[in-house]
Formats: C-alpha cells, sequence, structure tokens
C-alpha cells in the first residue's frame, strides 16, 4: 500500500498511513514522511508494532537521538528511549510519572532544545471503553501569526530563561511524588536563554517559545511584568483553535516537532489504570 498523508481537522497534525514503520522504509516514503512532518508537526502512525529496536531505527532516520537527563527512566537495555509511565515496581516509578503535566515542549531547557520526540504507545489506561490520558497539542506557529502587530513588535527581542530544575521544584510545589535533579542531572542542565520568537529550523518560520513548564522568567522584565506577559503568551498559544487532542490508542505512534509545537497530557485516570509509554527524542540545534 502507498503511503498517504491525511491532515486533520484541527491547525496541526496529520495521519500517515500504510506505512509499517518496524520495516526499514524506503527512500521515497520517507520523503513524503519528513515532508509532512515539517508541513504538519504531529504525526501518528496507527496500528504499529514496534521493538525498542525498530523505534530507535525509524527514529535516527530523522537524526542523531538524546539520552534523556531523567536517565533513571531510561530504558535499561535501550538509553536512547526514555519510559513515561505512571507504573510502579513495588514503591518505584519505573518511568517519568509525570511527563507533559504542564505545557512545554521537550527539552526546551537545553541550549539545543530537542528538534523531535517519538512516542509510542503500549499500555494505555481507559474507562467503560473510553482511552484515558489523552495529550494535547498547540501549534505555535499558527499562535504566533494570530499576534496582533503590536505584541509581534514588542516580543521580537525578548528572551527567556528555560530550567529544568525550576520545572520539577514547580512539580513538587503542586504535590507531585518527584525528586530535585542529582548534582550531576543539574550540572548537565544549566538554565538555558532563547528568544521568544523563533525560527523553527525545520521550517524557517516563527512560532511562539514560551511554556508554561520550563520558562522561568522573561529576561529584563520587572518580575510582574515578565509573569503577566508569560501568562498571556502561554493562554494564548493553548486556545483551543491551535489545539489538536490526541486520543491514544495501543500501537500509535505519534511524533511531533518540538519547536514548532508545545504539549500537555491529561491525568486523569490513575493505578490500577496503567499507562506505558516508550519515547525517542531528537537532537536539536542550538536556538537564540
Ligand atoms: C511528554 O511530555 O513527552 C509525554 C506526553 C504524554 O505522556 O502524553
Amino acid at each position: 500500500m502507498a503511503v498517504s498523508i491525511h491532515p486533520f481537522d484541527t491547525a496541526l497534525g496529520a495521519e500517515v498511513r500504510g506505512l509499517d514503520i518496524s520495516r526499514p522504509v524506503d527512500e521515497e516514503s520517507f520523503a513524503i514522511v519528513n515532508d509532512a512532518y515539517k508541513k504538519h508537526s504531529v504525526l501518528l502512525f496507527r496500528n504499529q508494532e514496534l521493538t525498542p529496536q525498530q523505534h530507535i531505527a525509524f527514529s535516527r532516520r530523522f537524526g542523531k537521538l538524546e539520552i534523556h537527563v531523567l536517565d533513571q527512566w531510561c530504558h535499561a537495555d535501550h538509553p536512547e528511549i526514555l519510559i513515561v509511565s505512571n507504573i510502579k515496581d513495588k514503591d518505584r516509578h519505573i518511568g517519568v510519572p509525570h511527563a507533559g503535566r504542564y505545557w512545554h515542549t521537550d527539552l526546551s531547557y537545553m541550549v539545543a532544545p530537542s528538534r523531535g520526540s517519538l512516542l509510542y504507545a503500549i499500555e494505555i489506561p481507559e474507562q467503560n471503553g473510553r482511552a484515558l490520558g489523552d495529550t494535547r497539542f498547540a501549534s505555535a506557529v499558527a499562535a504566533y501569526d494570530a499576534l496582533s502587530e503590536e505584541i509581534k513588535k514588542r516580543i521580537a527581542d525578548l528572551s527567556a530563561t528555560f530550567s529544568l530544575a525550576h520545572h520539577r521544584s514547580k512539580l513538587m510545589a503542586d504535590g507531585a511524588d518527584e525528586n530535585p535533579l542529582t548534582a550531576e542531572q543539574q550540572a548537565k542542565v544549566p538554565v538555558a536563554v532563547h528568544k521568544i520568537v523563533q525560527e523553527n529550523p525545520l521550517t524557517g518560520r516563527k512560532c511562539l517559545f514560551v511554556n508554561e513548564g520550563h520558562v522561568v522568567e522573561i529576561v529584563g522584565l520587572a518580575q510582574e511584568e515578565s509573569r503577566e506577559l508569560l501568562a498571556m503568551l502561554s493562554r494564548h498559544v493553548t486556545k483551543p483553535e491551535f489545539v489538536y487532542r490526541h486520543r491514544w490508542q495501543v500501537g500509535d505512534l505519534l511524533m511531533w516537532d518540538n519547536v514548532a509545537t508545545q504539549h500537555i497530557a491529561e491525568f486523569d485516570y490513575a493505578l490500577p489504570q496503567r499507562r506505558y509509554l516508550l519515547r525517542t527524542t531528537l537532537e536539536g540545534v542550538a536556538l537564540a
């Protein structure tokens, strides 16, 4: 079956049909997928059956993979894979339990934030036959385009600080059973500074690069002004008209562009409802 692309009826996202990504993907099919990735920012591949090796092999077609700084939750045999899960082995979480608790883009706290992530669903919680734990994606490109010229001018040269330590403090303050970063982890991810309007390295299109999960403050503004501007921009980018909501099925592989989008996961389930997904994360380039 030939590969075909089916855009969603939303500001971003498309389904790719006709591709079994457990097998080597030929150049022609890969080019179609890669073009669709640039155009739609979020791609869905349904009904996949992937081993970790196959997941990694497909991900590597798009570039080098990150080993996540939260290495306690990397797959023991395949450290390029980050486990995203609420499951516990005795008292210990087997994966990141609070991934996606706030709107964010993966690794935006690094000098070179990730260019994209590929998340594969193995167990999805459900209630009365309805899947729980949806993930919502917002188009930071459509959100930027919709800003008034006045706001575009106001934010054009502003930068913000991004920090994983800040993110984890926020989680703990909100009552999550999380730990601070170790000194070794902290040394790997010092605070990063990025312009809040970025040109997507993949497409050249401008996008709004601030998120509630990782941003600490806007550089050079008084605390209150920074807080208000961040809150306004975060509210704007996540308006329903810029959002696609993904209801997971087992066997879905969802990939997204981390500069052009933001995402958040729903926490509307709890053990014994189990959620277990595996994520690879693509290296990005240093952003301004
Ligand atoms: C993530 O933030 O990468 C995970 C999103 C999810 O668990 O749905």
